[in-house]
């Protein structure tokens, strides 16, 4: 029997290598080669600067914190995401203010979140949620009207872009994700990217002891910082991210011929303005489908197929967001799309043999 699993990273001589050459040298933690990463990963992004961080989750705290968003604001972001989006909000001691998605996309509708505008709102944070770009001319328009900061949570979009502008470099400041299950890695990693010197500066000093010469310490700041070991892996994998990137955009288009095919199963929607670049492939099982979604999912995983739910409780429904007091009844849309959504292999270690298997998996489970 096959296995596909849901995520895989890949790792080549290139990565081993590297981080050969860099526990050689003796010089471990932050230095020249977590430089090179920042400057090639900002290069490839067409961005002035990087900054490079433990996590994902740090990336986006050290960019609120780079604004000074703080208690009495509030951020207007999706409750259709992983947790560390909202989160990094409620780090700062302000408030998430959650507006609904558009269910096409799954991403976050701009007239919701024009909606949720008040004098309390500082800035939107934007998920390019699976690697699909959110409506970047409209957030952009919003946020410039209403003199907000634009936050663009980048963690699953490595490489996608908007009228042919890669995600990260639309708002003020973003942050990236080098999860291993991300299109690239670092083992654990994460990057801040901006165009605007000040706020490169001030991300600089929060990773680092708010240190501004040795010793000398400006700002309260963390430890955040990457060390070379996960800057050598993330140097040879950005090399290879727009291949992998064309595998998994394929890899997507072959599902989608089969799945449009299948009764109740209804593929993704891409905007045709956009570049998704499908960290995931996200179907929504309809009522119509013989199987619910969990069903659904389980009889995959019999037939070897590995599947995910990517999110089955929204942000606003999550204990510790009931507890904080957000209603239930909110974003109806993401909701409804916790409910249906279900992720399938698209990685590019799927090979063509592998897709019509899924495929013809789907096909027999629809036909039961
Ligand atoms: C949308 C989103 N934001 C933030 C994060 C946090 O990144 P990390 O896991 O590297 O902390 C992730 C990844 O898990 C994510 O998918």
């Amino acid at each position: 029997m096959r296995n596909i699993p849901i995520a895989k990273p890949l790792i080549g001589d290139e990565e081993i290598n590297g981080v050969i050459e860099v526990l050689k040298s003796g010089m471990l933690a932050s230095g020249k080669e977590v430089e090179e990463f920042e400057k090639e990963f900002a290069q490839y992004l067409g961005v002035k600067h990087g900054i490079a961080v433990v996590n994902g989750t740090a990336a986006l705290d050290v960019a609120l914190k780079a604004l000074r968003i703080g208690p009495g604001d509030e951020v207007i972001t999706t409750p259709f995401t992983f947790i560390a989006s909202a989160n990094s909000i409620l780090f700062q001691g302000a408030k998430p203010v959650f507006a609904d998605i558009d269910p096409k996309t799954f991403n976050l509708d701009p007239n919701e979140v024009l909606e949720k505008i008040n004098e309390k709102t500082k800035a939107i944070l934007v998920v390019h949620l699976y690697g699909q770009p959110a409506d970047m001319k409209a957030f952009k328009e919003i946020a410039e009207d209403h003199k907000l900061y634009l936050v663009e949570d980048c963690a699953q979009a490595h490489g996608a872009e908007f009228n042919g502008q890669k995600v990260g470099t639309f708002g003020d400041i973003a942050a990236f994700s080098f999860y291993p299950t991300k299109n690239m890695t670092t083992g654990e990693g994460g990057m801040v990217v901006t165009n605007d010197d000040e706020l490169a500066k001030r991300a600089d000093l929060i990773r680092n002891h708010g240190q501004a010469e040795k010793y000398l310490h400006v700002e309260l700041g963390y430890n955040l910082r990457m060390t070379n070991i996960a800057a050598a892996i993330g140097r040879a994998q950005l090399k290879k991210l727009d291949g992998w990137n064309e595998r998994r955009i394929e890899n997507a288009r072959l599902l989608t011929d089969g799945i449009s095919e299948i009764d109740g199963l209804t593929p993704p929607y891409t905007d045709p303005r956009v570049k998704h670049v499908f960290h995931q492939y996200v179907i929504r099982v309809e009522e119509e489908f013989p199987l619910n979604r969990d069903e659904l999912m389980v009889k995959l995983g019999e037939k070897g197929i590995g599947s995910a739910v990517h999110y089955p409780i929204p942000v606003h429904h999550q204990p510790f967001y009931q507890k904080l007091g957000y209603p239930n009844d909110i974003c109806s849309n993401a909701v409804e799309a916790s409910k249906k959504v279900l992720s399938l292999p698209v990685h590019p270690a799927v090979n063509r043999g592998d897709i019509d298997y899924i495929i013809n998996t789907l096909r027999e489970l629809g036909t039961l």
